[in-house]
């Protein structure tokens, strides 16, 4: 859109169900912030809100693994993400909540405008039910057989493997999760959003009016909605954790709004509560054509952003979204980033490790800002490697913008006695000129990028910039210069025109890195006694930002390297985090239904697990042997205390498979076990290993042998 008169910027709410990790800020929020700060710098209207969604199984579900109750759930963790997300340097206008009574009403108002207009329809049906637990089921609690790629954990609304969405109908053998049972089907009402009104709408205005400046990831996703066939979407559920129906609708009691039509409408509530706490009208922000929306998700929240929220706007009058820029995933350690695995890092231990520690604080935040941008999953998903952070902190921050910005202060507290010196047209050279230069052509690179969402392209350009500095300076040498001034005083001049280059070269990297990273920039200033004022983006690409004789501070440490000792205690902290996770949960486990671990968090499970090496392969060593006995163990419905002849010796081996097989059944049988798995304590008995098994579609396992008997302690390769 092009002058937009106002900006209203959002990124997604997160569930308030749990931490939050680093992949969350580096795919809705990161992004956001830099955009909102040189918006901001510009002088824009802008408005930037976000809130804690507080509605849904995501909730409910938490609730029931910390055995508390959903508003315990929601308090607990609003606060948490609400104060993680300050301490990173997100600088919403508003971290609002859709608990808030403002929400609430105007997610009811929205349901009412719309209902009343003939938007919605109302269709009896059958939903699944769950006789035992005398509740219907939320799509959440619903797990089965994905159709798609046959992965067996599959949600009632999305299969997190493929990520296809689902319905509840789609998946094959459908189990509740609360009872484990299989669920009935029972007649309720419900509201719909009929999308497949709307298909004309959405192809103009998605694939034709949005061809060109929205990511590709997005039309994607977008298109094969669309050309799969748009169907009507219930936007009310039977739950008694959510946001009631408006008062007076028939049928309505008892019911309450889905939670992904009310979420994306904790926008306009944010933006209303933002209003009030600034005696402004949130109305222009909502309505009127002139305002530029721009959502900021991950993913996996596309077709809500980008479909259905939209058509819903759309019906209510409102302002559309002139982008829905939306990141792909960024994994970690090679594997995908995960809190319900303990395969993460959440900002509340980022924060506590690096940024309220002595050694760091904001510039903890800064480097971690520069390096989730620099490798950002703008266009596929990345990898965050501690190692990588190291090196990128290193060789980029300190040696690099550091470096120049310490030696441009150095210098001129040596050469220049603290002060800016004057620049001597007479002896002003190519190369003092094409630096100016560089500075005026890195401002409008940068600017296109960050108008077009390329972060990360744009964050280059600002280290690039600082790169050519040191080149000029390294060039220059003006060290060397000084050495001839008792012989040739008017050498001077020379060192002049080049500190000064400096000088106002590292002022326009300050506007220049502000988005990215406040703090070294707040910093900045401080060393060059400007006020803030001075980032505005209007002064980049200046030559004239510090004025003649004017004397600066000492140089501050912007940047810190990251010590080994700190790599090698994260690394171990993650695999410490995520083995002890692991044996939290049933060891061989694909067992009946457990509640899901945190819904919406594990948004796709890789079909295939990362490749390794036949070294790797080559380690384990797999034995044939005999079951001697088995028996259950007490008080572990799964678990089987079986003694296995390998041969060489008998192995006691506890096994998760007890409803699978009956002990007495399995005497006799081969099996092939890991014979050089490192023991492990399970219900107090030492596990020595553990048997393959295979699992079938309907979950049921069966043992993995030879065809025909070998000796026990035959190796398997
Ligand atoms: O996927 C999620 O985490 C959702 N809580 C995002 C909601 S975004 C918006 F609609 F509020
Ligand atoms: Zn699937």
């Amino acid at each position: 859109m092009e002058n937009p008169k106002r900006y209203l910027i959002t990124s997604a709410l997160p569930y308030a169900n749990g931490p939050k990790h680093i992949g969350h800020l580096a795919g809705a929020y990161l992004p956001a912030d830099i955009y909102v700060r040189y918006l901001r710098a510009q002088g824009k209207d802008v408005v930037y809100v976000c809130g804690s969604d507080e509605h849904g199984a995501a909730i409910t579900i938490q609730a029931m693994k910390e055995k508390t109750t959903p508003k315990a759930i929601v308090d607990k963790y609003h606060a948490m993400l609400k104060s993680n997300m300050a301490d990173l340097g997100i600088s919403f206008d508003i971290y609002h909540r859709t608990s808030a009574p403002i929400h609430h009403e105007t997610a009811q108002e929205f349901f009412t405008a719309l209902n009343n207009h003939g938007d919605l329809e109302i269709k009896e049906t059958d939903q699944y039910f769950d006789e035992a637990a005398n509740t219907f089921l939320a799509d959440r609690y619903i797990i089965g057989t994905c159709p798609v790629c046959g992965n067996e954990n599959a949600y009632g609304d999305q299969c997190e493997r493929c990520g296809t969405s689902l319905s509840p109908e789609e998946l094959i053998n459908p189990r509740s999760t609360l009872s484990g049972n299989a669920p009935i089907k029972k007649q309720t009402k419900h509201w719909y959003l009929p999308l497949n009104r709307h298909e004309a709408f959405l192809r103009k205005w998605i694939l034709e009016d949005h061809k060109s400046d929205w990511k590709s990831n997005v039309l994607g996703q977008c298109k094969s909605w669309i050309e799969a066939g748009l169907l009507p979407r219930a936007v009310t559920r039977d739950l008694d954790w959510g946001i009631s129906l408006p008062a007076g609708i028939e049928g309505g009691e008892g019911k309450v709004l889905y939670v992904w039509f009310d979420a994306p409408i904790g926008y306009i509530s944010a933006t209303r509560q933002w209003a009030l706490d600034n005696n402004k009208d949130w109305k222009p922000y909502w309505y009127d054509a002139d305002t530029k929306l721009v959502h900021f998700i991950g993913k996996d929240n596309i077709v809500f952003h980008a479909i259905i929220f939209p058509v819903m706007l759309q019906l209510h009058g409102n302002t559309l979204p002139d982008n829905v820029p939306s990141n792909e995933f960024m994994n970690l350690e090679g594997d995908k980033m995960s809190t319900s695995r303990g395969w993460s890092i959440e900002m509340e231990d980022y924060i506590n490790d690096f940024v309220k520690k002595e050694n760091g604080g904001d510039m903890m935040v800064d480097a971690l800002r520069y390096y989730l941008t620099a490798i950002a999953p703008e266009t596929k998903d990345s990898e965050f490697t501690w190692k990588g952070f190291q090196e990128t902190v290193k060789g980029e921050l300190v040696d690099v913008f550091g470096n120049f910005v310490n030696r441009a202060f150095v210098l001129m507290h040596k050469l220049n006695k603290g002060k800016v010196p004057p620049l001597h047209a007479a002896v002003l050279d190519d190369a003092d000129r094409k630096l100016f230069e560089e500075i005026a052509s890195a401002k409008v690179r940068i600017e296109g990028l960050i108008e077009t969402y390329k972060f990360r392209d744009a964050q280059y350009e600002v280290i690039d910039l600082a790169r050519k500095g040191n080149k000029y300076m390294q060039d220059k040498q003006p060290w060397i210069v000084a050495k001839s001034l008792e012989a040739e005083p008017a050498n001077q001049q020379l060192i002049d025109n080049c500190m000064h280059v400096c000088l106002q070269l590292t002022a326009n990297l300050a506007v220049f890195i502000n988005p990215f990273l406040p703090f070294a920039a707040k910093k900045m200033c401080y060393m060059m006694k400007v006020v803030d004022k001075m980032l505005e983006w209007h002064n980049g690409g200046s030559t004239k930002l510090l004025s003649v004789g004017y004397s600066l501070r000492e140089p501050q440490l912007l940047f810190r390297k990251i010590e080994d000792a700190e790599v090698a205690e994260q690394v171990a902290k993650l695999k410490t985090k995520s083995s002890k996770l692991k044996e939290e949960k049933d060891p061989v486990a694909p067992g009946p239904v457990e509640v899901a671990a945190t819904p919406a968090e594990d948004k796709v499970e890789p079909l295939i697990k990362q490749e390794i090496v036949f070294d790797d392969f080559a380690k384990i060593d797999l034995k044939v042997g005999t079951i001697l006995a088995a028996e259950k163990v007490a008080k572990a419905d799964k678990l089987l205390k079986l003694e296995i002849d390998l041969g060489f010796e008998v192995r006691t081996i506890v096994s998760g498979i007890a409803l699978h097989f009956d002990p007495d059944a399995i005497i006799g049988k081969q099996v092939v076990v890991v014979a050089n798995l490192a023991p492990r304590k399970m219900r107090g008995i030492e596990s020595n290993g553990m048997i393959l098994m295979a699992e079938d579609a309907a979950g049921k396992l069966h043992f993995v042998r030879p065809e025909d008997a070998v000796n026990n302690g035959s190796g398997v390769s």
